[in-house]
């Protein structure tokens, strides 16, 4: 079939250069963009007098019929067609006839594609945030409820120093708040419109583009129209904080894959969230936890692969940019997916009290806490972590632990030691002692909950869930 464009040359491309060359595959996901952007358009030209009234009647008609009957599933996507843009095209002049053929005048694909992306991404960024925000309440409710469940804290995986649940959860908290600070930024740099830069260098008609933009929902149109049609800045800056919150869920998903073996067992999954195996009886595997983390790759090596698409194009538009899209709507239904299996994943897994603390009475993550006791008693740091060290080697010679040796032991290494020093490494102790502002004690727990909350709700009256 001839093309749309036909005219510089025939028009009549091979069948193979069509398909390598079509788009509608992948951006038909973009239909109520592109036709929004259209009727935008079309009214913008209306109030310019570019065009006249009956036109552009027929035009907003013609497309609100097109957009709710590819809704309704009467209109299926032509898999022939170039693009979403030509297709809402074609189809338009289909049903309207030459009106439809005038609704491009000002604007060029280059435009449309650059806004469609920017509206579509937008919806998509706002939908994300929604969900970020599903999984915080999540940790939270954990966090809430675990304000006394002592477990280890680690560091290179070895048992450091004893802290609680909560405060643990929390950590993701303070990862997540940020996350969502990063899908903000990058709304507000998206917040910027390309339509009517009409290929690269503007146009001779009088448009408004800022009233166009407005009807958009953009604050502004964009200052350069070479900008307008060749910057994908926004792709790669969506695609760089979702990597980020991916890493943040694989590490979180790691810590849950950890916590479920029975190495750990410091909790247990919903049997809604996990998975048998086919020849093991025994098994109960946290597979969402393990795709979670699986899929953290897949988000890194779409960001990678636009960065490399983008890193040598000339400007403005090159067809090199159609590559932006099937990457970065991968990424927008991953996140989207790993986010919704999250959250109700954490919500319902249950935490194993006694484990945790069982783990967090061995390993001696007292030490520190005796190191502090003796330090309170007057002795230089260094000095008194030298002889809890020693009377770390003393308890594991004698196969015991800090809290069941016997205070002559203690009294052997140093007289410092007294009746009081069993209270002062007992486990709640050791935790209700870090009163430092961010530390684990209950008072800095509280206020990370408290601050956690207060963002929640202050995000949550502001931007709606879309789901
Ligand atoms: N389908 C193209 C894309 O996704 C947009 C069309 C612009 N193409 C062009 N040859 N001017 O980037």
């Amino acid at each position: 079939m001839a093309k749309m464009w036909a005219g510089r040359t025939s028009g009549q491309t091979s069948s193979v250069a069509d398909d390598f060359n079509s788009s509608i595959s992948f951006d038909s996901r973009m239909y109520a963009q592109d036709i929004r952007g259209s009727i935008a358009h079309a009214r913008m030209l209306l109030k310019q007098g570019i065009l006249e009234e009956g036109e552009v009647r027929q035009i907003i008609e013609g497309l609100e019929g097109i957009l709710a009957d590819i809704e309704s599933g009467r209109l299926p996507f032509d898999p022939h067609a170039e693009d979403i843009h030509m297709f809402v095209e074609e189809e338009l002049t289909k049903r309207i006839g030459s009106a439809g053929k005038r609704l491009h005048t000002a604007r060029s694909r280059n435009d449309q594609v650059a806004l469609d992306m920017r509206m579509y991404l937008r919806d998509e960024t706002k939908g994300i945030l929604a969900l970020v925000l599903d999984l915080m309440d999540a940790l939270l409710k954990q966090a809430k409820a675990g304000q006394d469940l002592v477990m280890p804290g680690y560091t290179h995986l070895q048992r450091a120093q004893p802290i609680v649940f909560s405060h643990h959860l929390m950590c993701y908290e303070m990862m997540l708040e940020r996350d969502v600070g990063r899908l903000e930024d990058v709304l507000g740099r998206m917040d910027q419109c390309p339509i009517g830069s009409c290929a690269l260098a503007g146009t001779t008609y009088d448009t408004d583009r800022a009233y166009e933009a407005g009807l958009l929902g953009f604050s502004a149109p964009c200052l350069n129209s070479l900008d307008g049609v060749s910057d994908r800045d926004f792709c790669l800056e969506l695609l760089s904080a979702l990597s980020i919150l991916m890493m943040h869920l694989s590490r979180l998903s790691e810590e849950i894959i950890l916590w479920s073996s029975w190495e750990f067992k410091f909790v247990e999954l919903s049997d809604a969230f996990t998975t048998g195996s086919s020849i093991m009886p025994q098994k109960k595997n946290p597979d969402m936890a393990e795709l979670c983390r699986g899929k953290t790759g897949r988000v890194y090596g779409h960001l990678m692969a636009l960065l490399t698409t983008l890193k040598g194009l000339p400007l403005a538009y090159n067809k090199d940019m159609q590559e932006d899209k099937e990457g970065v709507f991968d990424a927008v239904d991953t996140v989207r997916m790993c986010l919704k299996v999250m959250a109700p994943m954490i919500a319902t897994m249950t935490p194993l009290k006694e484990n945790m603390r069982r783990a967090a009475q061995k390993g001696f993550i007292n030490a520190t806490d005796l190191a502090d006791y003796l330090t309170r008693k007057g002795l230089p740091f260094r000095e008194a972590y030298k002889l809890s060290g020693q009377l770390v080697t003393e308890c594991i010679q004698r196969d015991t632990v800090l809290e069941e040796l016997p205070l002559t032991a203690y009294q052997s290494y140093s007289p410092l030691f007294e009746e009081d020093v069993y209270r002062a490494i007992s486990l709640d102790e050791c935790v209700e002692k870090r009163i430092s502002q961010g530390g684990t004690g209950p008072e800095s727990v509280k206020s990370q909950i408290a601050h956690v909350e207060a963002f929640l709700a202050r995000n949550r009256s502001g931007a709606a869930s879309d789901e």
